[in-house]
C-alpha cells in the first residue's frame, strides 16, 4: 500500500443474489485526492460505491480504511469512521425542509453540531441558506443535489463517495457543484471518490480516474490523460 493511502480495495467482488457484478476490483485512493470512477451505464459503478460504503456485502476481497480492514463493518459504522455517501438519485427527504434534512446528517456526529458548522455549509451552498425553510421536494434537481451533499458534509467526513452528482442537472449547476467540491477539497483536504459520466464534471474535479467495464477496472487515467478531452471521451465510451 503506497504512503498516504486512505481507502484501498483488493480483489473486491460483490453482486446481487447469485449475480456477480464486481470482479476483482483493486484501487487505492490517497488522502486528499479527488478520484473519478467512470464507465458506461450498468458496468458496476454504483455497486462499487455501495460496497465501499458497506450497504452491499463483498463476496470476496477486502476494503481497508487507513490500512485497517473494514469488511465486517456495516454502513453506519463506516460513516462514523468518516466515510460519507451521496447516493445516485440524491434521496433527500422531500417533505422535510432544507434545515431539517441537514439535521438528519447531524446524527453522524458525536454530540451537538455548533451553529458555525451550519454557517460554513450555508456559505459553501448559498442556495441552501436562501431556502433553509423550504421543503426539499419542491426544489430543483440541482438544489436537491447540493442538499444531499451538504447533509453528508454536516457529518464532517474525511472521505465522500459521490455517485453521479451531475445526473439530471443543468450544466451551469453542474459546474457550480464541481467548483464547490474542489474548493472544499483544497480547504479541508476532503478526499473525494466521484462516479461520473459527465465529461465536464470529470475534467473539472478529478485528478485521476479509474475506468470500469463489466465490473472490472480496465484502465487508469492520470492527470495528463484527463487533461485531454478526447481521451476522456473515448474512455467514457468503453
Ligand atoms: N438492486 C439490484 N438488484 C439486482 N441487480 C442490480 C441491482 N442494482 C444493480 N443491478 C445490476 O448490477 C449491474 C451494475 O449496476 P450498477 O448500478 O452498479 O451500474 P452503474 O455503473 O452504476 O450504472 P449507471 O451508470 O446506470 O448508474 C447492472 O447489470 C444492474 O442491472
Ligand atoms: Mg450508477
Amino acid at each position: 500500500m503506497p504512503d498516504g493511502t486512505l481507502l484501498a480495495t483488493t480483489g473486491l467482488r460483490a453482486g446481487y443474489g447469485g449475480k456477480p457484478v464486481l470482479q476483482n476490483v483493486d484501487l487505492a485512493v490517497r488522502r486528499g485526492e479527488i478520484v473519478a470512477v467512470i464507465g458506461r451505464n450498468g458496468v458496476g459503478k454504483s455497486t462499487l460505491m455501495k460496497t465501499l460504503m458497506g450497504l452491499l456485502p463483498a463476496s470476496a476481497g477486502s476494503v481497508t480504511l487507513e490500512g485497517r480492514p473494514i469488511d465486517g463493518l456495516p454502513a453506519h459504522r463506516r460513516a462514523r469512521l468518516g466515510v460519507g455517501y451521496v447516493p445516485q438519485g440524491r434521496d433527500v427527504f422531500p417533505r422535510m425542509t432544507v434545515e431539517e434534512n441537514l439535521r438528519v446528517g447531524e446524527m453522524l456526529r458525536n454530540g451537538p453540531v455548533p451553529r458555525a458548522d451550519y454557517d460554513e455549509i450555508y456559505a459553501s451552498f448559498p442556495i441552501l441558506a436562501e431556502r433553509r425553510a423550504q421543503r426539499a421536494g419542491t426544489m430543483s434537481g440541482g438544489q436537491q443535489q447540493q442538499l444531499a451533499i451538504a447533509r453528508v458534509l454536516i457529518g464532517r467526513p474525511g472521505l465522500i463517495l459521490l455517485d453521479e452528482p451531475s445526473e439530471g442537472i443543468q450544466p451551469s449547476i453542474v459546474q457550480e457543484i464541481g467548483q464547490r467540491m474542489v474548493a472544499l477539497n483544497r480547504a479541508t483536504g476532503l478526499t473525494i471518490i466521484l462516479v461520473e459520466q459527465n465529461l465536464d464534471m470529470i475534467r473539472a474535479m478529478a485528478q485521476r480516474c479509474y475506468v470500469m467495464d463489466k465490473g472490472r477496472i480496465v484502465a487508469e487515467l492520470d492527470a495528463e490523460a484527463l487533461s485531454d478531452r478526447d481521451t476522456v471521451r473515448r474512455y467514457l465510451a468503453v
